[in-house]
């Protein structure tokens, strides 16, 4: 019987919980500038009339430190720990692992200099200039090394389906942001696309759209079939349907792209396939979530009680929502009401808030105390509290922009019988107000559980100390 591999008896864990850290710090950072950008939306002299404080130069500011920061640091705290875990080995070359983590914090604090100075490749979601992209795929290719090294180091035969989706989302992310960085620059931080025209515009969405199923979703996926199970000490509803799940999922996902260009340059044929895809895609999401949703069967009454476990459920049926809308919307007829309206940022945020950070919160919950050698985290009634704050926030979120943008959609659209529009543009973004206060309301609940968060995790992690787990044994026929 083997016990560990050569190298290690413990995991390595020191990698995970400094990501673990500062996935909450950036958590609470990245929260705040969206709750500053939502009042600059309601109050618009909160731009200060300073170019580096504008809406302009924020907004990307908000997406990046969310999705890569809090986001980026959730995924690679909690990919780091479940491979070692299920594989039953240390993490290989840790040293690359503390490069990972080191360079990664320097990609997000890079970002946060430059997108106030206003230095963008004016791409949404990849905005970065060059020279911090080189570094992003530098980090990324170290990110993959360690993971698919540990999984090849593995001590059992098997490769838990965690490990499939975080696999995936390493090597769809790095595909996906070398070919859409591709640029050519002409200054050390301006740069111009190697695309042109309506190719560049599709390589974007290609990414972008991507980015959404790989790093938003596919990585988060690998936290459900590990978190939800352990949390709710049960095994996966069906292992053969996560199966299917997988394969289905990453192979739609990448053609539904040009959902975010219709009536557009693009051919409509392109266009029609995309939204064929995104209809396709409702099918395999909607398998993993009742996949995550029914481990709980026989376990239902574990929600009265378990704070940490409603939060991973509750992510769930957000993300059965957003996935539901998203198809709806990916329909030309209906895009045609929704596009450039409140609609998406009301579809972006069920997505973003409901899942992505409930479900990252969850885990981070279930993670943080194992990693200090603590029982439980600090407060279960700062848990419990935070969970009603962030629950009610996105309801408030996005409630009103679902209100918001179909009434601005359908102002636009509004025609008098002599052919003239019935409202002029400003009277729509006039109409908008009330529902950005509501917004606002929304987002300050949910980022005050966040700062919550922030808290309890200091409170465990320096009442605790951080601990040393042994790999356990492998049973000889595993
Ligand atoms: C306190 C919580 C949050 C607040 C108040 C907030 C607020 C905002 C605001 C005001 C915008 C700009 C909308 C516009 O241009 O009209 C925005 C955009 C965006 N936010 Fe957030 N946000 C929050 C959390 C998050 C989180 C956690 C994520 C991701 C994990 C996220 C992802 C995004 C994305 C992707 C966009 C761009 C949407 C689009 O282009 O349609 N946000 N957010
Ligand atoms: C079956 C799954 C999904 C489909 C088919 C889908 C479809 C769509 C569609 C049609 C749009 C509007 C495009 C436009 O009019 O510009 C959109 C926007 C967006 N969705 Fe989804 N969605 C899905 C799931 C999700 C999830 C789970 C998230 C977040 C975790 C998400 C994040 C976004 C973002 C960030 C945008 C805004 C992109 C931008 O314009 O900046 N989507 N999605």
């Amino acid at each position: 019987m083997q016990v560990s591999n050569s190298q290690s008896t413990t995991y390595n864990d020191s990698v995970v919980r400094q990501f673990s850290i500062m996935a909450a710090v950036w958590g609470v950072v990245g929260m705040l500038v969206g709750v500053i950008i939502a009042a600059q939306l309601v109050w618009p002299e909160l731009n200060l009339g300073l170019p580096w404080t504008s809406f302009g130069r924020l907004r990307p500011l908000h997406t990046n430190a969310v999705i890569f920061a809090f986001g980026g640091c959730t995924l690679f705290a909690t990919s780091y720990y479940v491979v070692q875990r299920t594989c039953h080995t240390a993490l290989f070359l840790p040293g690359l692992a503390k490069f990972t983590f080191w360079g990664w914090q320097a990609v997000i604090v890079a970002a946060a200099v430059t997108l106030p100075l206003g230095f963008t490749q004016g791409k949404e979601y990849a905005e970065l200039e060059w020279p911090i992209d080189i570094l992003i795929a530098l980090v990324w290719v170290a990110y993959a090394v360690v993971f698919f090294g540990t999984v090849g180091t593995r001590k059992v035969k098997h490769i838990y389906v965690a490990n499939w989706f975080f696999g995936a989302f390493i090597i769809a992310v790095a595909l996906l942001h070398i070919v859409n960085s591709a640029a050519m620059p002409s200054s050390f931080l301006k740069s111009y696309s190697a695309y042109a025209g309506v190719q560049d515009a599709m390589v974007q969405w290609w990414y972008g759209h991507n980015a959404v199923g790989f790093f938003l979703t596919a990585g988060f996926l690998g936290m459900m079939y590990y978190f939800v199970p352990k949390q709710a000490d049960r095994p996966v509803y069906s292992y053969s349907l996560s199966i299917v799940h997988f394969w289905a999922l990453i192979f739609t996902y990448m053609w539904a792209g040009p959902h975010h260009l219709h009536y557009t340059a693009l051919p409509d044929w392109t266009q029609s396939l995309g939204m064929a895809f995104s209809l396709i895609l409702l099918a395999p999401s909607w398998g993993g979530m009742i996949n995550g949703m029914m481990t709980l069967s026989g376990a239902w009454h574990k929600l009265r009680t378990d704070p940490i476990l409603r939060f991973l459920i509750v992510s769930l049926s957000f993300y059965g929502m957003s996935t539901f809308e998203g198809p709806m919307m990916a329909i030309k007829t209906v895009n045609s009401l929704s596009h450039y309206t409140d609609w998406t940022v009301g579809h972006v945020h069920s997505g973003a808030l409901g899942w992505v950070g409930l479900v990252s919160m969850g885990s981070l919950y279930y993670m943080v105390p194992k990693l200090f050698g603590q029982k439980q985290m600090h407060s279960i009634k700062a848990i419990e509290l935070h969970f009603w704050l962030a629950t009610v926030g996105i309801v408030l979120y996005i409630a009103a922009l679902w209100i918001s943008g179909v009434m601005e959609g359908l102002m636009w659209r509004a025609i008098n019988t002599d052919g003239t529009l019935t409202y002029t543009f400003v009277e729509s973004v006039k109409a908008k107000q009330p529902y950005y206060i509501i917004r606002l309301l929304g987002g300050l609940l949910y980022l005050s559980g966040m700062v919550i968060m922030l808290w309890n995790v200091i409170k465990t992690a320096t009442s605790g100390k951080p601990a040393t787990v042994s790999i356990p044994p492998v049973a000889a026929h595993a």
